[in-house]
């Protein structure tokens, strides 16, 4: 089982997502980009330059799309786009999802970071006028993000922790497992 997070525009929350699906499916997790991954992740982490095409693993791809990562998402079962509403990164989001549509891999756009309802649409209307058949889910602004990279706990952990962080957490936690359920449908790992 192979993923790819993928997005040409940084500070999305590429890393954040992708070192939580690693440890909630139990994958490993390697990028080219640099991040503290290696550090809270010990043992299925790892960041190199040109990472190996290795199976049970999500890929965090930052920056630059070379051939050798377009390789791995095309090898990957889904690619994982994070993008925020603000206006460079839906240019950026949509520069990346045209790149990845050829790859004929289905595409989970993460529509995440936004404050409102209509931030939220506005970003989905636009990618959904320039595309179809992409997969949408929605996460908004939440310090589940931040907390999670610094106690180096995924989402799910982070919370489990206590009974309120289990009520906090609650619709960001109910989006995230049903992505995790589009992620593995079907999948015997
Ligand atoms: N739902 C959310 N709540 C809070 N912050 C979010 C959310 N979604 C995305 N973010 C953003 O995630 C960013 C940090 O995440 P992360 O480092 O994982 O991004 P990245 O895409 O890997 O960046 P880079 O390309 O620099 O590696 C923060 O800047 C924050 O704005
Ligand atoms: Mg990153």
């Amino acid at each position: 089982m192979i993923f790819s997070t993928i997005n040409k525009k940084g500070g999305v929350g590429k890393t954040a997502f992708s070192f939580s699906i690693a440890k909630d499916l139990d994958l490993f997790l390697q990028s080219n980009d640099s991040s503290i991954i290696e550090s809270i992740y010990p043992d299925k982490a790892k960041i190199s330059t040109h990472p190996p095409l290795i199976d049970h693993c999500i890929y965090d791809f930052g920056g630059f799309i070379q051939s050798g990562v377009l390789e791995i998402a095309k090898a990957s079962r889904a690619i994982i786009i994070p993008c925020t509403p603000l206006y460079n990164s839906l240019l950026k989001t949509i520069e990346t999802i045209q790149e990845m549509q050829a790859l004929k891999v289905p595409l989970m756009v993460l529509i995440t970071d936004y404050q409102s309802l209509e931030e939220r649409e506005q970003a989905s209307s636009t990618l959904q006028s320039n595309f179809t058949d992409l997969n949408f889910f929605f996460f908004k602004h939440s310090k589940i993000l931040e907390n999670s990279m610094r106690k180096g706990l995924s989402f799910k952990e982070l919370s489990m922790q206590t009974p309120l962080s289990k009520i906090h957490y609650k619709t960001f936690i109910t989006e995230y497992q049903r992505l995790l359920d589009t992620l593995t449908q079907g999948v015997s790992q």
